[in-house]
């Protein structure tokens, strides 16, 4: 990248001019020269100051709406060497990492994102913005089972908030569900689920507070827009 615009991203220096003046005054160095030519490349690596203060280009955020399909992990690396979410991120040049999990086996709905502000926002336990599942479950939930959802299951560790547990369609014996959830427990639905007595066969994550699955198909991603991101994060 070029001197004068290495200098306008990392914000240091915003205006052409200024840094024209700072570059003629030798004010300007790369690897500790002082550098005077604005045409100047700068190379991954390169350390550039002005006045003696580090010169580094802003970050871009990014934020990634992935459908993560089964049999892939939620993290960013595997000792064993199985597949994680971030491999199926190609093309986007920074650290990624994922917003919460969901279990090897879970599909849908997935975010990524290099942003450690917003990262920290939405995985505590204080935001509880609704996450919604389909699920497949054994048998067909009931009335009771619907009003125990929306008292909160008790779990090994202790009750769920209130949720929401809706049937929505039917595949031979067994019930298609909507759940929608609060927190973000460890195999939270599956587990409310096996407690009420409906085992979860396939489970799919298909809502983040405002942002919707889709039609996407597993494995797809797309970049969520910044005023995705600002809904997000405003509307509870
Ligand atoms: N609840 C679960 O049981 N599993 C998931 O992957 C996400 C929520």
């Amino acid at each position: 990248m070029r001197l004068d615009k290495y200098l306008k991203v990392s914000r240091i220096i915003k205006r052409r001019t200024v840094a024209n003046e700072a570059c003629d005054a030798g004010r300007v160095s790369v690897n500790g020269r002082p550098v005077t030519e604005m045409g100047t490349k700068v190379r991954p690596g390169d350390a550039v100051t002005v006045d003696g203060a580090p010169a580094e280009p802003e970050k871009r955020k990014y934020y990634i709406l992935l459908n993560k399909p089964a049999g892939v992990l939620s993290s960013v690396k595997d000792d064993r060497g199985r597949e994680c979410v971030v491999d199926l991120i190609k093309g986007i040049n920074a650290r990624l990492y994922p917003v919460g999990r969901l279990d090897y086996d879970t599909t849908g709905l997935l975010l990524l994102t290099n942003d450690g502000d917003f990262m920290q926002k939405v995985t505590h336990p204080s935001f509880e913005i609704w996450k919604t599942y389909r699920a497949v479950v054994k048998g067909v939930p009931d009335e009771s089972d619907v009003k125990k959802f929306a008292e909160g299951v008790l779990l090994d560790d202790g009750k769920t908030l209130p949720a929401v547990l809706d049937v929505t369609g039917y595949q031979g014996n067994n019930a298609i569900a909507e759940v929608c959830i609060r927190e973000g427990r460890n195999r939270q639905v599956r587990r409310m689920l096996e407690k009420i007595g409906h085992p979860v066969i396939r489970l799919m994550r298909i809502g983040f507070g405002s942002l919707e699955l889709g039609d996407m198909k597993e494995g797809q991603w797309r970049h969520v827009s910044p005023e995705e991101i600002r809904r997000l994060t405003e509307e509870r």
